[in-house]
């Protein structure tokens, strides 16, 4: 933050991707947002090995996004998706309906993984 020394690296791993704008859109608020997250909360005390990782995989129509940091974790009571309810995760919980994505996060002392996934399923022709 302002003010502040630390160094953290922002890793990144994106599949190309052609998708609507509006998603574009949606996706990149929410990177900001968990990617932001991290930067204010995951080291409270700086360290040399701090990292940020930001993955986009795709499949077909199927995608997923994952932020990731090897920081302290979220405090106890945030453990499920469920059960976070600042403002921040009130966004990423809209954003995901919009695009159909489903939240998960691991979390633990090692680090915070927050993932949305969208994958759409297409039966076989009979
Ligand atoms: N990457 C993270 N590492 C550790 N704690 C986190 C992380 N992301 C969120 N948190 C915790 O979860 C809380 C809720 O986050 P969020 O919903 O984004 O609210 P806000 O950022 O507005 O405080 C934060 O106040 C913080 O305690
Ligand atoms: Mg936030």
């Amino acid at each position: 933050m302002i003010g502040e020394e630390k160094q953290i690296s922002l890793k990144y791993a994106f599949d190309r991707a052609l998708i609507p704008s509006t998603e574009a859109v949606s996706l990149g608020l929410i990177v900001t947002e968990l990617v932001i997250n991290s930067v204010k909360y995951a080291f409270p005390q700086s360290r040399p090995d701090a990292e940020i990782l930001v993955k986009y995989e795709t499949s077909g129509s199927n995608w997923q996004l994952t932020v990731s940091d090897n920081g302290v974790g979220r405090p106890e009571g945030y453990n499920t998706a469920a059960a976070s309810d600042g403002l921040g995760s009130t966004l990423v919980k809209a954003l995901a309906q919009q695009i159909k994505a489903q939240i998960e996060m691991a979390n633990s002392p090692h680090g915070l993984a927050v993932s949305l996934a969208h994958v759409t399923f297409s039966p076989r022709p009979a």
